[in-house]
């Protein structure tokens, strides 16, 4: 038998309470929150899907400290330690141990998603692996969220969320700025402007909890601090600046322009290609959902019937589909 301490209550009132529960050899501490809920308190509300450290769901923190119960091996704590298990204080409680993490989607949603040139066909997608391998380090993210909920300038500051995106977002915006086909000329000013990076103190508590071990203070908030820096301040930059003729400034100017829009219901066409692609077709882009003044949406927003993005053949499409209705190919293989 083990000691457990749980959270337990809603955004009104809760309390810790405390349990005896048996555990096993090789168990973890999702383990056993199941064992209580099979034999003791079966209304005991804990969020999880995989039970492998891949889906990032079961982020709870124990004893303090943000992290997945399903990777907690219960041989960490000594036999006669009391095991607290207490929800992610960053984000509102919705019951026991599962919290609101919509502060999360509602910053994602704000990111411009990747944006190849305009001219460069599918097929033509070539980058170097060293490229390749530096997106990977980021797109290893599960998305659990225990980086954001140990960042201290939201975890402590409510108000700190309209203007701070948080680390998972931080590196989302370093893989795309790095990357050798996205043609966004704006994501170092996004950053610093849209994102807050400037709140970011390089404490580095986001890469010390990150279960996928992605160096995010290393390898992408710094980077993107030096580019930020680079972009504004540098002083050949600036003389640049100065001596360019007018008429190019506002050119460049004109190009760099491409702050994101205000979500809203819109179409977005897609370029043609000399390709077997069709990226001429029309797609609707679902509406965003009303954001309120604290920066979150509201919960029913998750909950309904929504598609999270345009399907890639279009709707009412039968299999297998015709490729001149796909809009991405992989590059041929016998051109390569
Ligand atoms: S390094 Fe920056 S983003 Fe990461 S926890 Fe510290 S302040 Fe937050
Ligand atoms: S960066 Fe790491 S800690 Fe942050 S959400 Fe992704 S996997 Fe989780
Ligand atoms: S249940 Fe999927 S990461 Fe823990």
């Amino acid at each position: 038998m083990r000691n457990f301490r749980i959270w337990r209550g809603d955004a009104s009132s809760g309390a810790l309470e405390d349990y005896q529960v048996e555990v096993n050899e090789g168990e973890v501490v999702l383990d056993v929150l199941h064992r209580l809920q099979a034999t003791q308190t079966p209304d005991l509300a804990c969020r999880w899907n995989c039970k492998a450290g891949k889906c990032g769901s079961c982020s709870v923190e124990i004893n303090g400290m943000p992290k997945l119960a399903c990777m907690t091996r219960m041989s960490t704590f000594t036999a006669d330690e009391t095991i607290t298990v207490t929800p992610l204080r960053t984000f509102p409680v919705i019951r026991d141990l599962v919290t609101d993490v919509s502060y999360n989607y509602v910053k994602a949603r704000e990111m411009p998603a990747f944006s190849p040139p305009p001219d460069l066909a599918p097929g033509e997608y070539r980058m170097q692996q060293v490229d390749v391998e530096r997106s990977q380090e980021f797109r290893k993210c599960i998305e659990c969220f225990l980086c954001q909920n140990v960042c201290h300038v939201v975890r402590d500051h409510e108000e700190n969320k309209l203007a701070f995106a948080g680390p998972r977002l931080f590196i989302r915006a370093a893989e795309l700025d790095m990357h050798p086909l996205d043609a966004r000329t704006d994501r170092k000013e996004h950053t610093r402007d849209r994102q807050g990076v400037g709140y970011c103190n390089i404490t580095k508590c986001c890469t010390e909890v990150c279960p996928e071990h992605i160096k995010i203070t290393d390898n992408a908030i710094i980077p993107m601090k030096e580019r930020v820096v680079d972009r504004r301040y540098d002083p050949l930059v600036w003389l640049g600046r100065k001596i360019f003729r007018r008429d190019q400034v506002e050119q460049q100017a004109a190009a760099e322009d491409t702050t994101p829009a205000p979500a809203s219901p819109e179409t977005v066409t897609h370029r043609a290609s000399p390709g077997q692609v069709n990226w001429a077709q029309e797609i609707q882009v679902p509406p965003a959902p009303a954001v309120g003044p604290d920066g979150r949406f509201a919960m029913s927003e998750v909950l309904i019937d929504r598609a999270g993005a345009p399907s890639p053949f279009g709707d009412d499409v039968t299999f297998p589909v015709d490729p001149e209705q796909l809009r991405y190919l992989h590059p041929r293989t016998d051109e390569d």
